[in-house]
Protein backbone atom coordinates (compact mmCIF):
# COMPACT_ATOMS: atom_id res chain seq x y z
CA UNK A 1 0.00 0.00 0.00
CA UNK A 2 0.93 3.51 -1.13
CA UNK A 3 0.06 6.86 0.36
CA UNK A 4 1.34 10.21 -1.51
CA UNK A 5 1.21 13.62 0.69
CA UNK A 6 1.10 16.82 -1.28
CA UNK A 7 3.64 19.59 0.28
CA UNK A 8 3.15 17.81 4.17
CA UNK A 9 4.58 20.86 6.61
CA UNK A 10 5.86 20.41 9.87
CA UNK A 11 4.41 23.68 11.81
CA UNK A 12 6.73 23.76 14.69
CA UNK A 13 10.16 22.37 14.50
CA UNK A 14 13.48 22.97 16.39
CA UNK A 15 16.42 22.72 14.10
CA UNK A 16 19.28 24.26 16.36
CA UNK A 17 22.47 25.97 14.70
CA UNK A 18 25.95 24.21 14.15
CA UNK A 19 26.98 20.79 13.68
CA UNK A 20 23.24 19.33 15.35
CA UNK A 21 21.28 21.51 12.70
CA UNK A 22 23.22 19.80 10.13
CA UNK A 23 22.66 16.28 11.42
CA UNK A 24 18.97 16.77 11.95
CA UNK A 25 17.71 19.61 9.35
CA UNK A 26 17.61 16.89 6.67
CA UNK A 27 15.76 14.94 7.90
CA UNK A 28 12.79 17.19 8.65
CA UNK A 29 13.68 18.31 4.69
CA UNK A 30 13.62 14.97 3.08
CA UNK A 31 10.20 14.10 4.65
CA UNK A 32 8.18 17.81 4.71
CA UNK A 33 8.23 20.62 1.74
CA UNK A 34 7.92 23.69 4.68
CA UNK A 35 8.40 24.24 8.17
CA UNK A 36 8.12 26.71 10.83
CA UNK A 37 11.23 27.16 12.41
CA UNK A 38 11.43 28.01 16.19
CA UNK A 39 13.70 30.97 17.09
CA UNK A 40 15.20 29.61 20.62
CA UNK A 41 18.56 30.03 19.88
CA UNK A 42 21.24 31.11 21.93
CA UNK A 43 21.05 34.34 21.95
CA UNK A 44 17.47 33.89 20.11
CA UNK A 45 16.19 35.06 17.25
CA UNK A 46 15.47 38.94 17.74
CA UNK A 47 16.69 40.66 14.79
CA UNK A 48 16.30 40.88 10.85
CA UNK A 49 19.61 39.96 10.30
CA UNK A 50 19.20 37.24 12.83
CA UNK A 51 16.62 35.99 10.80
CA UNK A 52 18.22 35.96 7.65
CA UNK A 53 21.87 34.53 8.39
CA UNK A 54 20.02 31.60 10.48
CA UNK A 55 17.86 30.48 7.37
CA UNK A 56 20.70 30.39 5.12
CA UNK A 57 22.71 28.07 7.71
CA UNK A 58 19.15 25.97 7.22
CA UNK A 59 19.23 26.48 3.42
CA UNK A 60 23.01 25.29 2.87
CA UNK A 61 22.59 22.16 5.97
CA UNK A 62 19.50 21.15 3.66
CA UNK A 63 20.85 21.97 0.16
CA UNK A 64 19.43 19.45 -2.61
CA UNK A 65 16.22 19.27 -0.77
CA UNK A 66 12.82 20.82 -1.34
CA UNK A 67 12.28 22.63 1.54
CA UNK A 68 11.30 26.20 2.44
CA UNK A 69 12.47 27.02 6.38
CA UNK A 70 9.61 29.07 7.72
CA UNK A 71 11.58 31.62 9.91
CA UNK A 72 10.44 33.06 13.07
CA UNK A 73 11.13 35.79 15.68
CA UNK A 74 11.42 35.77 19.24
CA UNK A 75 8.98 37.75 20.82
CA UNK A 76 9.89 40.89 22.99
CA UNK A 77 7.41 43.11 23.34
CA UNK A 78 9.83 46.32 22.29
CA UNK A 79 8.90 45.29 18.65
CA UNK A 80 7.17 48.28 17.20
CA UNK A 81 5.19 48.34 14.29
CA UNK A 82 8.40 49.84 11.86
CA UNK A 83 10.76 47.20 12.78
CA UNK A 84 7.73 44.70 12.13
CA UNK A 85 6.68 45.83 8.94
CA UNK A 86 10.53 45.99 7.57
CA UNK A 87 10.68 42.24 8.95
CA UNK A 88 7.44 41.16 7.81
CA UNK A 89 8.64 39.58 4.40
CA UNK A 90 11.32 37.53 6.31
CA UNK A 91 9.01 35.78 8.59
CA UNK A 92 5.87 33.42 8.87
CA UNK A 93 5.13 34.33 12.81
CA UNK A 94 6.07 35.25 15.50
CA UNK A 95 6.48 32.78 18.74
CA UNK A 96 6.17 34.00 21.95
CA UNK A 97 7.61 32.27 25.14
CA UNK A 98 6.33 32.89 28.71
CA UNK A 99 10.18 33.29 31.01
CA UNK A 100 12.04 30.79 31.51
CA UNK A 101 9.03 28.43 30.61
CA UNK A 102 11.51 26.17 28.72
CA UNK A 103 14.69 25.35 26.98
CA UNK A 104 16.14 28.58 26.03
CA UNK A 105 13.24 31.15 27.12
CA UNK A 106 14.70 33.41 29.79
CA UNK A 107 14.36 36.31 27.88
CA UNK A 108 10.46 35.39 26.97
CA UNK A 109 7.67 37.37 28.27
CA UNK A 110 7.04 37.66 32.10
CA UNK A 111 4.26 40.59 31.88
CA UNK A 112 0.71 39.35 30.24
CA UNK A 113 -1.02 42.17 31.17
CA UNK A 114 -2.79 43.33 27.76
CA UNK A 115 -1.45 47.01 28.37
CA UNK A 116 1.70 45.64 27.98
CA UNK A 117 1.58 43.43 24.79
CA UNK A 118 -0.61 45.75 23.10
CA UNK A 119 1.56 47.63 21.05
CA UNK A 120 3.39 44.85 19.51
CA UNK A 121 0.29 42.94 19.09
CA UNK A 122 -2.14 45.26 17.14
CA UNK A 123 1.01 46.29 15.01
CA UNK A 124 0.91 42.35 14.58
CA UNK A 125 -2.36 42.35 14.01
CA UNK A 126 -2.48 44.83 11.13
CA UNK A 127 0.01 43.19 9.22
CA UNK A 128 -1.11 40.08 8.97
CA UNK A 129 1.85 38.12 11.82
CA UNK A 130 0.48 35.00 13.41
CA UNK A 131 1.48 35.15 17.11
CA UNK A 132 2.66 31.00 17.92
CA UNK A 133 2.16 30.78 22.02
CA UNK A 134 3.62 28.59 24.36
CA UNK A 135 0.72 28.25 26.47
CA UNK A 136 1.50 27.61 29.79
CA UNK A 137 2.40 29.17 33.21
CA UNK A 138 5.16 28.68 36.10
CA UNK A 139 2.24 26.70 38.12
CA UNK A 140 2.00 22.78 38.86
CA UNK A 141 3.07 21.16 36.47
CA UNK A 142 0.32 18.64 35.16
CA UNK A 143 -1.86 22.18 35.46
CA UNK A 144 0.51 24.88 33.55
CA UNK A 145 -1.65 24.84 30.34
CA UNK A 146 -4.72 24.72 31.65
CA UNK A 147 -3.68 27.66 33.79
CA UNK A 148 -2.69 29.50 30.56
CA UNK A 149 -6.35 29.06 28.94
CA UNK A 150 -7.56 32.28 29.95
CA UNK A 151 -4.43 34.15 28.92
CA UNK A 152 -5.16 32.74 25.65
CA UNK A 153 -9.03 34.12 25.68
CA UNK A 154 -7.97 37.36 26.95
CA UNK A 155 -6.06 37.48 23.87
CA UNK A 156 -8.11 35.78 21.86
CA UNK A 157 -10.84 38.79 22.72
CA UNK A 158 -8.99 41.57 22.71
CA UNK A 159 -6.69 40.90 19.37
CA UNK A 160 -9.82 39.93 17.32
CA UNK A 161 -8.00 39.86 14.08
CA UNK A 162 -4.80 38.40 15.48
CA UNK A 163 -4.72 34.66 14.10
CA UNK A 164 -3.39 33.37 17.37
CA UNK A 165 -1.91 29.33 17.18
CA UNK A 166 -2.03 27.56 20.51
CA UNK A 167 1.16 25.47 20.24
CA UNK A 168 1.81 21.70 21.23
CA UNK A 169 -1.79 21.54 22.99
CA UNK A 170 -1.68 18.58 25.68
CA UNK A 171 -5.21 19.06 27.17
CA UNK A 172 -8.98 18.61 26.92
CA UNK A 173 -9.57 22.34 27.81
CA UNK A 174 -6.99 23.50 25.32
CA UNK A 175 -8.86 22.01 22.95
CA UNK A 176 -12.41 23.29 24.16
CA UNK A 177 -10.69 26.76 24.58
CA UNK A 178 -9.64 26.09 20.76
CA UNK A 179 -12.99 25.51 19.72
CA UNK A 180 -14.62 28.75 21.42
CA UNK A 181 -12.78 31.58 19.42
CA UNK A 182 -12.61 31.92 15.87
CA UNK A 183 -9.44 33.50 15.53
CA UNK A 184 -7.43 30.60 18.25
CA UNK A 185 -5.61 27.77 16.15
CA UNK A 186 -3.56 24.53 17.50
CA UNK A 187 -0.83 22.73 16.72
CA UNK A 188 -0.67 19.30 17.88
CA UNK A 189 2.61 17.03 18.00
CA UNK A 190 3.01 13.53 16.95
CA UNK A 191 4.27 12.24 20.71
CA UNK A 192 1.47 14.23 22.56
CA UNK A 193 -1.22 12.05 19.95
CA UNK A 194 0.50 8.76 21.10
CA UNK A 195 1.73 8.77 24.45
CA UNK A 196 0.32 9.80 28.37
CA UNK A 197 2.28 10.65 31.03
CA UNK A 198 2.11 7.18 31.87
CA UNK A 199 4.41 6.60 29.07
CA UNK A 200 6.88 9.00 30.61
CA UNK A 201 7.16 8.07 34.43
CA UNK A 202 4.82 5.28 35.14
CA UNK A 203 6.96 2.47 34.38
CA UNK A 204 10.82 3.25 34.20
CA UNK A 205 11.31 6.63 33.48
CA UNK A 206 11.99 7.45 29.84
CA UNK A 207 13.62 10.41 29.16
CA UNK A 208 13.88 10.68 25.53
CA UNK A 209 9.91 11.27 25.56
CA UNK A 210 10.49 14.15 28.31
CA UNK A 211 8.89 17.14 26.64
CA UNK A 212 7.70 20.61 27.82
CA UNK A 213 4.38 20.45 27.73
CA UNK A 214 4.60 16.80 29.79
CA UNK A 215 1.91 14.18 28.47
CA UNK A 216 -0.71 14.22 30.51
CA UNK A 217 -4.17 11.82 30.68
CA UNK A 218 -5.77 9.52 28.71
CA UNK A 219 -8.66 11.75 28.20
CA UNK A 220 -6.86 14.84 27.40
CA UNK A 221 -4.79 12.60 24.37
CA UNK A 222 -8.49 11.38 23.77
CA UNK A 223 -9.22 15.26 23.15
CA UNK A 224 -5.98 16.04 20.59
CA UNK A 225 -6.98 12.63 18.79
CA UNK A 226 -10.47 13.55 18.42
CA UNK A 227 -9.59 16.62 16.56
CA UNK A 228 -6.96 15.35 14.95
CA UNK A 229 -8.21 12.45 13.20
CA UNK A 230 -10.63 14.31 11.77
CA UNK A 231 -8.51 17.02 10.86
CA UNK A 232 -10.31 19.79 12.10
CA UNK A 233 -10.22 23.00 10.19
CA UNK A 234 -8.60 24.63 13.14
CA UNK A 235 -6.02 22.28 13.74
CA UNK A 236 -2.27 21.21 12.07
CA UNK A 237 0.44 18.92 12.60
CA UNK A 238 3.38 20.84 14.60
CA UNK A 239 6.08 18.12 15.28
CA UNK A 240 7.73 20.41 18.25
CA UNK A 241 10.28 17.86 17.25
CA UNK A 242 13.53 19.17 19.70
CA UNK A 243 16.51 17.14 19.28
CA UNK A 244 19.33 17.27 22.32
CA UNK A 245 22.46 15.23 22.69
CA UNK A 246 22.45 12.06 24.63
CA UNK A 247 24.20 13.55 27.30
CA UNK A 248 22.12 16.15 27.65
CA UNK A 249 18.86 13.66 27.90
CA UNK A 250 20.47 10.72 29.64
CA UNK A 251 21.44 13.06 32.57
CA UNK A 252 20.40 13.69 35.89
CA UNK A 253 18.92 16.99 34.85
CA UNK A 254 17.04 15.76 31.26
CA UNK A 255 16.68 18.75 28.76
CA UNK A 256 12.86 18.36 27.83
CA UNK A 257 12.23 17.73 23.92
CA UNK A 258 11.72 14.23 21.71
CA UNK A 259 13.05 14.31 18.79
CA UNK A 260 10.48 12.68 16.26
CA UNK A 261 11.80 14.54 12.53
CA UNK A 262 12.41 11.30 11.04
CA UNK A 263 9.82 8.76 12.37
CA UNK A 264 7.08 11.88 12.31
CA UNK A 265 5.37 11.09 8.68
CA UNK A 266 5.68 6.86 9.50
CA UNK A 267 4.21 7.25 12.65
CA UNK A 268 1.44 9.70 11.52
CA UNK A 269 0.42 7.17 9.19
CA UNK A 270 0.50 4.30 11.25
CA UNK A 271 -1.78 5.91 14.00
CA UNK A 272 -4.55 7.46 11.37
CA UNK A 273 -4.58 4.00 9.52
CA UNK A 274 -5.08 2.15 13.06
CA UNK A 275 -7.81 4.80 13.89
CA UNK A 276 -9.29 4.30 10.16
CA UNK A 277 -9.08 8.25 8.89
CA UNK A 278 -5.41 7.90 6.93
CA UNK A 279 -7.62 9.79 3.90
CA UNK A 280 -8.03 13.01 6.46
CA UNK A 281 -4.07 12.78 7.25
CA UNK A 282 -3.36 15.66 4.42
CA UNK A 283 -5.64 17.88 5.56
CA UNK A 284 -3.77 17.40 8.76
CA UNK A 285 0.15 18.12 7.66
CA UNK A 286 -0.90 20.45 5.07
CA UNK A 287 -4.21 21.36 4.09
CA UNK A 288 -5.40 23.15 7.46
CA UNK A 289 -1.87 24.65 7.66
CA UNK A 290 -1.94 26.26 4.45
CA UNK A 291 -5.43 27.88 4.80
CA UNK A 292 -4.52 29.52 8.25
CA UNK A 293 -1.51 30.25 7.77
CA UNK A 294 -2.45 31.70 4.48
CA UNK A 295 0.72 30.16 2.63
CA UNK A 296 1.22 27.71 -0.61
CA UNK A 297 4.74 25.69 0.28
CA UNK A 298 6.79 24.43 -2.39
CA UNK A 299 4.97 21.93 -4.83
CA UNK A 300 6.51 18.26 -3.07
CA UNK A 301 5.15 14.70 -3.29
CA UNK A 302 6.28 12.47 -0.41
CA UNK A 303 4.94 8.95 -1.03
CA UNK A 304 5.09 6.76 2.10
CA UNK A 305 5.15 2.76 1.86
CA UNK A 306 3.63 0.25 4.18
CA UNK A 307 6.54 -1.97 4.84
CA UNK A 308 7.86 -2.34 8.07
CA UNK A 309 11.54 -0.39 8.72
CA UNK A 310 13.08 -0.39 12.36
CA UNK A 311 14.28 2.89 13.53
CA UNK A 312 17.84 4.09 14.02
CA UNK A 313 18.69 3.80 17.27
CA UNK A 314 20.31 7.42 16.62
CA UNK A 315 21.11 10.28 14.26
CA UNK A 316 24.10 11.27 15.29
CA UNK A 317 24.36 11.88 19.14
CA UNK A 318 20.29 12.84 19.07
CA UNK A 319 18.08 9.03 20.08
CA UNK A 320 14.93 9.62 17.89
CA UNK A 321 11.18 8.39 19.41
CA UNK A 322 10.63 4.72 18.52
CA UNK A 323 14.11 4.16 18.65
CA UNK A 324 14.98 0.36 17.33
CA UNK A 325 11.43 -0.09 17.37
CA UNK A 326 9.46 -1.15 14.46
CA UNK A 327 7.44 1.18 12.23
CA UNK A 328 4.86 -0.01 9.43
CA UNK A 329 4.85 2.66 7.40
CA UNK A 330 8.25 4.43 6.05
CA UNK A 331 8.85 7.21 3.70
CA UNK A 332 10.11 5.93 -0.07
CA UNK A 333 12.85 8.50 -0.47
CA UNK A 334 13.43 6.93 -4.39
CA UNK A 335 9.77 8.51 -5.18
CA UNK A 336 10.20 11.93 -3.03
CA UNK A 337 10.30 14.57 -5.52
O1 LIG B 1 10.12 19.97 25.13
C1 LIG B 1 10.39 21.04 24.64
N1 LIG B 1 11.56 21.27 24.03
N2 LIG B 1 9.50 22.02 24.74
C2 LIG B 1 9.78 23.28 24.35
O2 LIG B 1 8.94 24.13 24.48
C3 LIG B 1 11.11 23.63 23.83
C4 LIG B 1 11.79 22.46 23.28
C5 LIG B 1 13.25 22.70 23.05
O3 LIG B 1 13.61 23.74 22.47
O4 LIG B 1 14.06 21.85 23.44
ZN1 LIG C 1 8.84 23.85 20.62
Amino acid sequence: MRLTLHSPMDMHLHLRDGDMLRTVAPLSARSFSAAIVMPNLVPPITTQQMVRSYKERIMEATKGLEFEPLMTLFFKPEYDYDFLAKVREDIAAIKLYPAGITTNSQDGVDNFSLEALAPTLEAMSELGIPLCVHGETNGFVMDREAEFVPIYERLAKRFANLKIIMEHITTKRAVEALLRYENLYATITLHHLYITLDDVIGGLMRPHLFCKPVAKRPEDRMALRKVAFMAHEKVMFGSDSAPHPRSAKEAPGCAAGVFTAPVALPALAQLFEAAGVLENLQKFVSDNAQSIYGITPPAKEVHLVKELWRVPERYGDVVPMFAGEELAWRVDEDTTA
